[in-house]
């Protein structure tokens, strides 16, 4: 199993809940080393299997890095049966200072990377015979759109359309699985009030916790009957009308 963006936040929850369920993780990180290797060693404690979880560095904004991600994971584990594709690069734009440069950006990490994870993993699911799958997080404001996080929120939708082509193409051998969370995590852009009170702004009264998430991720890899969509995990967030981003709210 490989997690993307896994040194922390939801990804390290993701890591957690899959190690404790008995998966192997190799728990993937650009910036964060620290808190990889840390996340790695708490999978190791929580699965008692030491040597269950290892960090794997890649920049996957660049074509080659991303290319020797899954490769390298294989050359530890000897095997890899699901990709997470949870990094992802979340920089303001508007459709007023939108440009190349950042699209090109959010495209490649969030979009480009994910797909290029999940053509090798089926590359090497094919030569191996094995089955496998691939969860995309996603996000709720796709169905619930506001321009900002323009480019962003580009690079989310086209992953949508990838996760239902990718069902198509890489089936029966790989599932494609996207799981859309609501607010769950702060940002240096909001307060923790300000956090709590968004939150509850939904029909259920509570976005998603990371626990929740980190739950769908784990149903989804094991739910041999779902491809082809996206499970939203959002208290119901996209089904109300939210004219902002959460954190310029
Ligand atoms: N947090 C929420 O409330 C929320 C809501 C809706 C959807 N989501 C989705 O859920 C997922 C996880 O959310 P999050 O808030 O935990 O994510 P995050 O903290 O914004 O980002 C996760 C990780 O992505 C990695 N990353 C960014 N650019 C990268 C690059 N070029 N190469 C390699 N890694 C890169 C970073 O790893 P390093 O630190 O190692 O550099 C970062 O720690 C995302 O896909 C997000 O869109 C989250």
């Amino acid at each position: 199993m490989l997690i993307t963006g896994a040194g922390k936040r939801l990804g390290r929850e993701i890591a957690l809940t899959l190690a404790r369920g008995g998966w192997n993780v190799a728990v993937h990180h650009r910036q964060s080393v620290a808190e990889a290797q840390q996340t790695a060693a708490d999978c190791d404690a929580l699965s008692c299997r030491p040597g269950s979880a290892a960090p794997f560095c890649a920049d996957l904004g660049d074509e080659a890095s991303v290319r020797s991600l899954l490769p390298a994971v294989v050359a530890h584990f000897g095997r890899v049966d699901a990709v997470v594709n949870n990094a992802s690069l979340f920089e303001h734009d508007s459709a007023q200072s939108f440009g190349f440069a950042a699209m090109d950006q959010h495209l490649h990490t969030n979009t480009g990377a994910a797909i290029l994870l999940a053509q090798a993993l089926h590359a090497h699911l094919q030569d191996s015979g094995r089955d496998g799958a691939v969860v995309n997080l996603l996000d709720q404001k796709l169905w619930n759109q506001n321009p900002d996080f323009f480019s962003y929120t580009l690079s989310k939708a086209a992953l949508e359309a990838a996760n239902t082509m990718l069902a198509l193409a890489l089936a029966p051998r790989v599932r494609v699985v996207g799981v859309a969370p609501g607010l769950t995590l702060t940002s240096h852009l909001l307060s923790d009030e300000k956090f709590q009170a968004l939150h509850r702004q939904s029909p259920l009264g509570r976005s998603s916790t990371p626990e929740d998430v980190a739950a769908t991720v784990a149903f989804a890899l094991t739910n041999r009957s779902i491809t082809g969509t996206t499970l939203l995990v959002d208290g119901g967030q996209h089904l109300m009308r939210f004219e902002r981003d959460f954190s310029l709210m």
